[in-house]
């Protein structure tokens, strides 16, 4: 799932359940992360596959490229709200 909102563009990855924001722009080529596969918590760019933690925005075979995470969580009502600070 991917969320827009003036210059911010977030990847929202859904673990079992639980609810993880990270920037939907790789690192590597700005590939748009959230049209990727998610697999467990491994979000994986659907440019190049490098592959990223979700749940701590690592990626896997660079542990020094770290995506910026946002906190996020789901109201009352079901809506997902994404913290941009
Ligand atoms: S743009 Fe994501 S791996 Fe190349």
């Amino acid at each position: 799932m991917e969320f827009r909102q003036d210059s911010a563009d977030v990847a929202i990855c859904n673990v079992d359940g639980e609810l993880f924001a990270v920037d939907n722009r790789c690192p590597h080529r700005g590939g748009p992360l959230a049209m990727g596969a998610l697999h467990g918590k491994q979000l994986v760019c659907p440019w190049h596959a490098w592959e990223f933690d979700c749940t701590t925005g690592v990626c896997d075979f660079n542990p020094a490229v770290v995506l910026r995470r946002y906190a996020v969580r789901t109201a009352e009502d079901r809506s997902i709200l994404v913290e941009l600070d």
